[in-house]
C-alpha cells in the first residue's frame, strides 16, 4: 500500500473528505464542467468509462448525473474511501474496483474513457500511471485528468500558496505559518505535485495524441490526452 494509500484508508479521514467535500468547492465544481464538456464533446456516443483515484465518487457521480455512459467503473486504491462511494452511487450502471494505479491493471475489457480528478498527484512515477491508462484505453479512447499542480518556479508556487490562503480567508499576519502548515499538511497527503509541463511530457511520452492543458486555475488544472488509432 503506498504513503498515499495508507493516509485515505482510515474510516475518520474518509469520511471527513466526504462530508468536507473539497478544499474549494466552486473551484472543484467548475472543473468538473470542463471535464464534462471535454467529454461529451470527443465521445458523443458515450460508452464505457473508468475513475482512478475516484475517492467518494464525486466526480463519477457527476458522470452518472449526466446521464451520458453506459457503464462507469468507479476505482480507488483506498477501501474506506470507496465504500462511502459506494453508499452514493445506486446503479445498475456503475462498478465498484480497488484499483492502485501505481502498479500494472488490466481492465477486463477496452475503455472509450479515463478520467480522473484530484488523485494523480499522488502518484510517485505519472509516466508508468499514464502508460497504463494507454494499454487499457480503446484506441481513439480518451485520458482527462483533473488534478492539483505544482506553480512551475518556486515563485508561482508561492503565488499559489497565496490563493489557497485566500480562499480559506486567512488573516494577512497569519498567511506565512498558514502556507507552511498547508505545505505540511500536503506532504503527509502524499501530495507529489508537479507543474504542467512535467503532465504534458509524460502524455507524450507514453504515446498520446492531443496533449494539452485545456483549463487551469491556480493549483487545479485538466489535461487532455487521446490515443491514437495507429
Ligand atoms: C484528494 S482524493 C480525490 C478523490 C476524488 N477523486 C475527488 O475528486 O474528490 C485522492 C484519492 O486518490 C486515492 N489514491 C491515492 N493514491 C492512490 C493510488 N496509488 N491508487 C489509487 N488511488 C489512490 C486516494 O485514496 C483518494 O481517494
Amino acid at each position: 500500500m503506498t504513503e498515499a494509500i495508507r493516509a485515505y484508508n482510515d474510516p475518520e479521514r474518509a469520511r471527513k473528505y466526504h462530508t468536507q467535500r473539497a478544499f474549494d468547492p466552486p473551484r472543484k465544481a467548475r472543473m468538473f464542467e470542463v471535464m464534462l464538456d471535454i467529454l461529451q464533446a470527443l465521445l458523443p456516443s458515450g460508452g464505457k468509462v473508468l475513475e482512478l483515484g475516484a475517492g467518494t465518487g464525486d466526480f463519477s457521480k457527476v458522470l452518472l448525473d449526466s446521464g451520458f455512459f453506459s457503464q462507469i467503473q468507479v476505482t480507488d486504491g483506498a477501501e474506506e474511501m470507496l465504500s462511502l462511494a459506494r453508499q452514493d452511487l445506486h446503479s445498475e450502471q456503475v462498478t465498484f474496483q480497488l484499483l492502485d494505479f501505481t502498479k500494472p491493471w488490466t481492465a477486463p475489457e477496452p475503455l472509450d474513457a479515463m478520467v480522473s480528478s484530484m488523485a494523480l498527484h499522488h502518484a510517485p512515477d505519472k509516466l508508468f500511471t499514464v502508460q497504463q491508462a494507454f494499454q487499457n484505453l480503446r484506441p481513439g479512447g480518451v485520458l482527462l485528468i483533473g488534478d492539483h499542480v505544482a506553480g512551475a518556479t518556486p515563485q508561482t508556487h508561492h503565488l499559489i500558496a497565496l490563493e489557497r490562503a485566500r480562499v480559506k480567508q486567512v488573516p494577512a499576519e497569519e498567511v506565512p505559518d498558514w502556507v507552511e502548515q498547508d505545505q505540511e499538511a500536503q506532504a503527509r497527503q502524499g501530495n507529489i505535485c508537479e507543474p504542467l509541463d512535467v503532465y504534458l511530457s509524460v502524455l507524450q511520452q507514453a504515446g498520446f495524441l492531443h496533449v494539452d492543458c485545456l483549463w487551469r486555475d491556480y493549483w487545479m488544472a485538466v489535461f487532455l490526452a487521446v490515443k491514437p488509432y495507429e
